[in-house]
C-alpha cells in the first residue's frame, strides 16, 4: 500500500515508518522540521535499508499539500504532524489552533478532491479530559479539555466525525495515545524534543545523563500507592505496531481505539526502575503538584485487542532500557 506519513520524522511518526516498512507498503514522508531533524531520515534508511521519498513540506501551505497528492498515488494517510506541547500551546493558542487545524484541513480537502478515504489521526487520550475515572475507555464522551493542544485534537475529532457523517465511504482510525515513551532497540531514534522536556521520561534521561541537574517530582502527596501520579505509559514501538494493526484491520468506516498498556506506573517507581536497570543515578526533590495533573490515568485498552488484535507486550524495563540506550548515543 502507498501510504503518505505526515510528520514522518517525528517522535512517533520514524517509530511507525520502521514498522510500515517491515509489511510490503511504499512509504512517503512529508514532515516541516519543526520539532524533528532531517537526519533521521538517514536513520530510517540504516535500520530499514529501504528508501524513503521525503518531502520537507508544511502542511498549513495548501499547494504544497497538492502537489504531494498529484506526484504520488496514495492510498492512505497517517497523520502524525503537529505542534504538541500543552504548556506552550497555553501561551501560544493561536500558533496551535491555525497550525494543527489549518494543516488536517488542509490534508483532507485534498485527500477528498483526489478520492483518498483512508485516514488514520494520531490523537490523544487528553481528549477524555478528568473525569474521575482510573481507567478511560472508548465509550466515555469526550470530556472538559484545559489546554489548546489538547482541545485542537478533539477539534479534529469532531472534524472527522461530521466527514465521515457526510460521506461515510471514508474509512477513519482514531488512536487515543496515552503516554508514548521509549526508543527503538538500535538507539538510532527515539525522543529528543527541542529545549527543556516537559515530560518525565525526556527530563529524566537528561538528568541521567547531566545535561539536566535535578528532576522535580511534581507532588508526592497524591491519593496514590506511593503519593506521586500513575501513568499508562506506552513503548513507542508497540505504539507504531498498533498503527500497523489499525490499517490492516480496522473495521470500515470511523473507529477509535486508545493506545495503552492498561496498566499504572507511578513517577517514583518510574525513576527507581530507570535507574535499576541502567544502573544511573537521577537526582531528584519533591516539587510543589503540576497545576492540572491527575493522580491516575491510564487506558482501557481492551478494544484494541479485540478488535485488532493488538496489545502492548513491552515492559517498563524496556522502556527504561531502550530509552537510555537512545539518549546515550546523544552524548
Ligand atoms: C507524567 C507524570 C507529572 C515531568 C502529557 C500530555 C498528554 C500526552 C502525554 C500528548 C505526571 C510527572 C513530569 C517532570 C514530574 N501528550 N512529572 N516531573 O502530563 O501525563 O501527559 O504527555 O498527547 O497530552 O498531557 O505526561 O510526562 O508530562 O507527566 O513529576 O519534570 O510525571 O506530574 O504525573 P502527562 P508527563
Amino acid at each position: 500500500m502507498k501510504i503518505l506519513v505526515t510528520g514522518g520524522l517525528g517522535f512517533i511518526g520514524s517509530h511507525t515508518v520502521v514498522e510500515l516498512a517491515k509489511e510490503e507498503n511504499e512509504i512517503i514522508i512529508v514532515d516541516n522540521l519543526n520539532n524533528s531533524k532531517e537526519e533521521v531520515l538517514d536513520k530510517l534508511e540504516e535500520i530499514t535499508q529501504k528508501k524513503f521519498k521525503f518531502y520537507k513540506y508544511d502542511l498549513t501551505e495548501k499547494e504544497r499539500v497538492e502537489e504531494i497528492f498529484s506526484e504520488n498515488n496514495i492510498e492512505a494517510v497517517i497523520h502524525f504532524a503537529g505542534f504538541k506541547a500543552v504548556g506552550e500551546s497555553i501561551k501560544e493558542p493561536l500558533m496551535y489552533y491555525s497550525n494543527n487545524l489549518i494543516s488536517t484541513l488542509n490534508l483532507l480537502q485534498v485527500m477528498k478532491k483526489y478520492n483518498v478515504k483512508r485516514f488514520i489521526f494520531s490523537s490523544s487520550a487528553t481528549v477524555y479530559g478528568d473525569q474521575g475515572k482510573e481507567k478511560y475507555s472508548e465509550e466515555l464522551s469526550r470530556g472538559k479539555i484545559t489546554n489548546p493542544y489538547g482541545m485542537t485534537k478533539a477539534m479534529i475529532e469532531k472534524i472527522l466525525e461530521d466527514l465521515y457523517a457526510s460521506d461515510n465511504s471514508w474509512d477513519i482510525t482514531l488512536l487515543r495515545y496515552f503516554n508514548p515513551v521509549g526508543a527503538h532497540s538500535s538507539g538510532l531514534i527515539g525522543e529528543d524534543p527541542k529545549g527543556i522536556p516537559n515530560n518525565l521520561m525526556p527530563y529524566i534521561m537528561k538528568v541521567a545523563s547531566g545535561k539536566l541537574e535535578i528532576l522535580s517530582i511534581f507532588g508526592n502527596d497524591y491519593p496514590t500507592p506511593d503519593g506521586t501520579c500513575i501513568r499508562d505509559y506506552i513503548h513507542v514501538v508497540d505504539l507504531a505496531k498498533g498503527h500497523v494493526k489499525a490499517l490492516q484491520k480496522a473495521p470500515k468506516g470511523l473507529n477509535i481505539y486508545n493506545l495503552g498498556s492498561g496498566h499504572g506506573t507511578s513517577v517514583l517507581e518510574m525513576v527507581t526502575t530507570f535507574e535499576r536497570v541502567n544502573n544511573v543515578k537521577v537526582n531528584y526533590k519533591i516539587a510543589n503538584r503540576r497545576e492540572g495533573d491527575l493522580p491516575e490515568y491510564c487506558a482501557d485498552a481492551t478494544k484494541a485487542f479485540r478488535e485488532l488484535g493488538w496489545k502492548t507486550e513491552k515492559t517498563i524495563e524496556d522502556i527504561c532500557r531502550d530509552a537510555w540506550n537512545y539518549e546515550k548515543n546523544l552524548l
